[in-house]
């Protein structure tokens, strides 16, 4: 009777918001159990809210996610002083879905795992915070992922009644550019916070640094803590996760997956003849499948050849990045042998690749914050958006890879097509409206949310 007469009504509005109330609970039961990783409890007040139909299942989701909101001062909710457990372990699953979706390693993980000091500075799941915060945090446009000129900070909170004690970062015996010379030096930096997330906040920390090895006097007194601009690029956690002790072109790989869900080579070869090289001193110039993507990588990662990682101390491993000069003037990048001057001149970038549509994108600028805004101009960073909530959601997979390449077709089947279109779809609204907390709820209102396998 019930569902009947849900169907009239649904049939009646036209709307995918509501359904009739089994679908609708079912609905609730499914978003319950993403977002706070267990069965709702059929005496809560939201399940009986939509149970006696006051609510639709999509706004009983809504409030759910809500319970994870951020508030002004970037705190989740709170009941009685303590922070909302249920908003807490919300909190906590995103920022665990966004680690899991990245493709850069934790830093921690990338050194080695024996970067201890590094571990007490800069937290390992900043990147994914990014994300979050632009969900979590009312009026926040998506585009800051990659925008934001601040780092994100989590505030967390311990149920024990003395809190940790600070540790005071011991530098070693090390011979210092300046100072009291070979022995122990302390260093009293603003650690980060141990414990249950309980929010997310812009990171203002400023961790200034006298000690430095000998031969980087000349970054005596930088910020530790400082961030390069362009959102979860330029954290410190994410270069440190993503540097090859050599050069950013795992920084640019890993970056074009992580904000564009594009694993290169994301360039057809038509695209790269004009700049293969067969007399180059890089091998990598002379084959045209090498610069398939090389040819994405290299001039993307030179956004970043001014960086430079300098260490406090070989003893407790503690490196840092910063900005080094630029005293040289710009050069066309090189094509055919290695340019000394590289690192010193303006960090001029390409960023090419071959949209999911086929467009071929190329857009130059100069510095981390230029590749921000070249980014979020672009539809490919909200339809990864898209595809990474869509699958989170509903479980499925879509396939946005270039689809006209003449020579790498697609070969998607009806089905397929029509979910990749449903993504590109939403992807765009979110370009529009900016709110990832919209797209959510696009997704969630769907009948392909509760009847993903019905092929609707
Ligand atoms: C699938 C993408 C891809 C293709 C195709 C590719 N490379 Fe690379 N190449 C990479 C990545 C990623 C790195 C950086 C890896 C790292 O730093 O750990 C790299 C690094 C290199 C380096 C090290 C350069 C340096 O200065 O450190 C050389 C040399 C190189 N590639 C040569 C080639 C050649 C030659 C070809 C063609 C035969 C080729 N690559 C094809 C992705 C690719």
């Amino acid at each position: 009777m019930v569902f009947g007469l849900g169907v009239i009504w649904f049939a009646l509005t036209g709307s995918a918001v509501a359904g009739s109330i089994p679908d609708e609970l079912r609905r609730l039961e499914k978003c319950h159990g993403l977002f706070v990783g267990e069965r709702i409890s059929k005496s809560s007040s939201l399940y009986a809210a939509v149970s006696t139909g006051a609510t639709s299942g999509t706004d009983a989701c809504m409030a759910l996610l809500d319970r994870a909101r951020l508030g002004p001062d970037g705190r989740i909710p709170s009941v009685n002083g303590i922070p909302d457990q249920t908003g807490h372990r919300i909190l906590a699953n995103l920022v665990e879905f966004h680690r899991s979706q990245l493709e850069s390693p934790d830093f921690n993980a990338a050194s080695g795992g024996a970067r201890l000091r590094e571990m007490d500075l800069f937290d390992a799941n900043e990147p994914a915070f990014h994300f979050v915060y632009s969900l979590l945090m009312p009026n926040e446009p998506y585009s800051n992922v990659v925008k934001r000129a601040h780092g994100i900070r989590a505030i967390r909170y311990t149920s024990r009644s003395t809190p940790r004690t600070r540790r005071v970062v011991d530098l070693g015996a090390i011979a210092y550019s300046q100072g009291p010379g070979p022995t122990p030096d302390p260093w009293n930096p603003t650690l980060i916070d141990t414990g249950k997330i309980a929010g997310l906040v812009p990171d203002s920390v400023q961790n200034p640094i006298q000690k430095l090895e000998t031969g980087n006097a000349q970054y005596q007194g930088r910020n530790t803590n400082a961030h390069f601009g362009a959102g979860f690029l330029g954290s410190q956690a994410y270069m440190l996760a993503t540097w090859n002790g050599s050069n950013f072109r795992n920084w640019a790989k890993d970056l074009m997956a992580d904000a564009l869900c594009k694993d290169i080579p994301v360039l057809r070869s038509i695209d790269v003849l004009q700049a293969v090289k067969t007399d180059s001193s890089f091998a990598w110039r002379q084959g045209i499948s090498c610069m398939q993507c090389h040819e994405t990588m290299d001039p993307l990662s030179a956004a970043m050849r001014t960086q430079g990682l300098i260490r406090a101390s070989p003893v407790n491993e503690v490196r840092f990045w910063v900005s080094r000069p630029i005293d040289r003037p710009s050069a066309p990048y090189p094509s055919m042998s290695p340019d000394p001057d590289y690192a010193r001149r303006p960090p001029d970038f390409s960023l090419k690749y071959r949209s999911f549509d086929g467009t071929l994108v190329e857009l130059p600028g100069t510095g981390i914050t230029a590749l921000g805004q070249a980014l979020a101009e672009r539809d490919d960073l909200y339809v990864c958006a898209a595809k990474r909530y869509f699958q989170l959601l509903t479980g499925i997979e879509t396939d946005m890879r270039d689809d006209s390449d003449p020579l790498n077709p697609l070969n998607l089947s009806p089905s397929e097509t029509k979910y990749r279109n449903r993504v590109i779809e939403l992807g765009r609204q979110l370009k529009q409206d900016q709110s990832a907390r919209e797209l959510f709820k696009r997704i969630i209102s769907s009948p392909t949310f509760i009847y993903p396998d019905r092929g609707i």
